[in-house]
């Protein structure tokens, strides 16, 4: 598959057949996880993959717990119409995979000087994300549906204890692989004038983007 087909196909799926992942298939996304571009090259990362059954049954349970609690607590804009929607999803298998991979910054090697801390975090979850990106894309690439569960991050103490990750990994994301069970339609993205902006002249009114307008659909991540 070209990289522009995958890019522009892929979408988030979080209902999956029970069909496990081939170790040699998980071996390829983690291999593509591997070769994003990563600061410093210092790849500052770790992956969990978790195939066993046990701990997959527990691990969901946990991210439908973090899910509802971004519903019900973080959110703004959550009523309870859309709840019985959210639950009607979770009854019919929301999020429930063959195959997880949890994601985690790796911290115990820090390459720059203490004073840079916190920009040397910030460069590290945007190579994980780099890592990320590169494993939903082969993921899709061979035929499988994934999604990007940054929930996860609300329950990190419990899945670090679950899958025994010591001191010095902070978890940043879960992701759910499988064969899809159903492929929802693309979800619409803003226009390009919306959102960006090519800089033709040196002669530069001060700009600044145009106000963030209302999303244009309940982002509700259930289909
Ligand atoms: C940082 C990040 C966190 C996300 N967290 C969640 C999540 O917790 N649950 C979920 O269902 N989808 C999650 N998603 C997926 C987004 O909802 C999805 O990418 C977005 O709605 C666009 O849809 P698409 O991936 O189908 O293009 C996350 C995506 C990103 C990049």
């Amino acid at each position: 598959m070209e990289v522009k087909e995958a890019i522009l196909e892929r979408r988030s799926i979080r209902f999956f057949k029970p069909d496990p992942v081939e170790e040699g298939t998980i071996r390829e996304l983690l291999e593509a996880a591997i070769n994003a571009p990563n600061a410093n090259n210092a790849q500052q990362w770790y992956f969990v993959a978790i195939k066993e059954e046990g701990l997959r049954k527990r691990l969901r349970e946990i991210l439908i717990e973090a899910y509802l609690e971004y519903l019900q607590k973080a959110r703004k804009d959550i009523d309870e119409k859309t709840m019985e929607r959210v639950r009607s999803a979770i009854s019919s298998g929301l999020y429930d995979a063959p195959l997880y991979v949890a994601v985690f910054s790796d911290l115990r090697n820090m390459m720059l000087r203490e004073e840079y801390k916190d920009f040397e975090e910030r460069m590290i979850v945007q190579s994980v994300s780099a890592a990320i990106q590169n494993l939903l894309l082969r993921a899709w690439d061979l035929g499988l549906g994934s999604v990007w569960l940054g929930v996860a991050k609300l329950k990190e103490g419990e899945i670090k204890d679950l899958l025994g990750i010591s001191e010095g990994l902070t978890l940043e994301a879960v992701i759910a692989i499988g064969k899809p069970a159903k492929i929802g339609k693309k979800r619409p993205r803003k226009g390009l004038e919306e959102v960006s902006k090519i800089i033709r002249s040196l002669a530069l009114p001060p700009f600044s983007p145009p106000p963030q307008r209302e999303p244009l659909e309940l982002s509700l991540p259930i289909s």
